[in-house]
């Protein structure tokens, strides 16, 4: 078989040029040339308007109403986190993208899915590039998965692959990982970022003509580049990151994009000696065990998805040189100067000389503004040196203004920490239960705010 032509596309413009360039001769962007497959061209008709007309032939037209829209089936992994951020389970068809550092844990994540969905009766395929057949057997003898029943083949190469699945008709199949996969058709190495997008493309259309569930697995790379697996976001239905510290045992499987779910859900492992375990109470995770109150340590409850989370904020207020800096880690920064003139301005608590430090502890990331009333009031507690009482938290957004303003599912928030045994709540006005509810939080005592100063004033007199 003749090699198919191979042609250079701009990643930028999309412009084309027949060999590679540094420079786009299009748009000149540099580095920007990607190789691609060079489709051809039936001779003597454009394609495009081909297709058309055998669109225009079949299809028909439809009044929306009348469309049938049932719910996906979906088929539960056995994994109830990994349920919970796919949105239920593994829909037929699906493409579903797994990127995460090196050795945070997808391969066994994904061998521990599919021996329960094989065990649950559906047909599995582990396709893997990195390891080979005995690694694979020897992480499952590792996960006390002795008489697995899902069946592995360790290729790289594309049009193989696609004939095995094309052969065996898996219910779902995993690719680990999509970076090893090749195909002939393209010069460029594997990983690169052409290779990467046609595999994912061909791989894509397998899954939505057969029915078989895809997963890839893609890597990000040390840089934090996602070259690899960001080039292919668009084209799968669901993309789950995985987070977490390498140096703790705790992961985060998160959802950026879901076409059957809710994103931003996530779900929460701890990596045992066998295996991935789900967690589902995490909030003791993202909380320290501190016997007696310290100074600069305030609970915050945030939502992960539809998920009350309790997360501790740190502080640490030192005094600092001629430019103190200002360092967060698990929020973000531009948002603590904003917070810390606030303080300043409204609350007349000045951190002008000093470095300011805060963590949200267990490595989670938040990015709600919910935060900052928790933010604030570790900062000032860790200034006057004076722990904030036993079993408080705080949650609310705080405005330019000095306002504060409420935050989403308010009620649920308080739930969650009251459920955890939590006693005292400085919270916006508008997220305070109404008397009618007052029997769910019952053993909570709560102060409503609207502005800032009254949130420390309030504090203040709670120490
Ligand atoms: P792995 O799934 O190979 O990561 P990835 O596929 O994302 O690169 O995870 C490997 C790490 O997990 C490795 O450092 C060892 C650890 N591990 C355990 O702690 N317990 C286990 O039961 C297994 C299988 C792995
Ligand atoms: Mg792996």
């Amino acid at each position: 078989m003749a090699k198919e032509k191979t042609i250079y596309t701009c990643t930028e413009c999309g412009g084309i040029s027949p060999k590679w360039l540094g420079k786009c001769p299009s748009c000149s962007a540099w580095n920007t040339l990607i190789e691609s497959v060079a489709e051809s061209a039936a001779p003597g008709k454009n394609r495009y308007t081909s297709q058309f007309q055998a669109l225009a032939k079949t299809a028909e037209v439809a009044v929306l109403a009348d469309i049938d829209a049932t719910d996906v089936q979906r088929t539960p992994t056995g994994q109830d986190e990994l349920d919970r951020v796919l949105g239920g389970g593994i829909v037929e068809g699906a493409v579903v993208l797994i990127g995460g550092d090196p050795g945070i844990g997808k391969s066994t994540l994904l061998l521990q899915a599919l021996d329960s969905l094989q065990r649950g009766g559906q047909s599995t395929l582990y396709v893997t590039g990195e390891e080979s057949g005995a690694q694979v057997a020897l992480r499952s003898r590792r996960l006390g998965l002795d008489a697995s029943q899902v069946k592995v083949l360790a290729e790289i190469q594309l049009d193989k692959i696609l004939a095995t699945i094309d052969a065996l008709q898996p219910d779902v199949a995993v690719i680990d990982s999509i970076q090893t996969v090749y195909s002939d058709q393209l010069t460029s190495a594997p990983g690169s970022v052409a290779q990467v997008r046609e595999c994912a493309a061909h791989l894509t259309r397998c899954a939505k003509s057969s029915g078989t569930a895809i997963v890839l697995v893609g890597h990000v790379t040390k840089e934090g580049a996602l070259a690899g697996p960001r080039v292919l976001e668009h084209m799968v239905d669901t993309v789950l990151y995985f987070e977490g510290e390498t140096h703790s045992s705790f992961r985060l499987v998160r959802a950026i994009k879901n076409r059957f779910g809710a994103v931003n859900e996530i779900g929460v492992f701890a990596m045992t000696e066998k295996g991935l375990k789900g967690v589902s109470n995490p909030s003791a995770i993202f909380l320290s065990q501190h016997a007696e109150p310290v100074p600069g340590s305030c609970v915050m409850v945030t939502l992960e998805g539809t998920r009350p989370l309790l997360v501790e904020i740190q502080a640490l207020v030192d005094s600092g040189g001629p430019s103190p800096r200002r360092l967060s880690v698990g929020l973000d920064r531009d948002r603590l100067a904003m917070l810390l003139a606030v303080l300043h301005r409204h609350a007349g608590v000045a951190c002008m000389d000093q470095d300011v430090f805060v963590n949200a502890v267990g490595g989670v990331r938040i990015s709600e503004p919910a935060a900052d009333l928790a933010v604030l009031l570790a900062i000032t507690s860790s200034l006057r040196g004076k722990p904030l009482p036993k079993g408080f938290f705080a949650f609310g957004e705080v405005g330019l203004a000095g306002e504060v303003r409420p935050a989403p599912r308010g009620q649920e928030r308080l739930k969650e920490a009251a459920k955890l045994g939590f006693t005292v709540a400085v919270v916006p006005k508008a997220n305070v239960p109404k008397k009618s509810h007052a029997k769910e939080f019952e053993g909570l005592t709560i102060h409503a705010v609207d502005r800032v100063e009254q949130a420390m004033e309030i504090v203040r007199g709670l120490g």
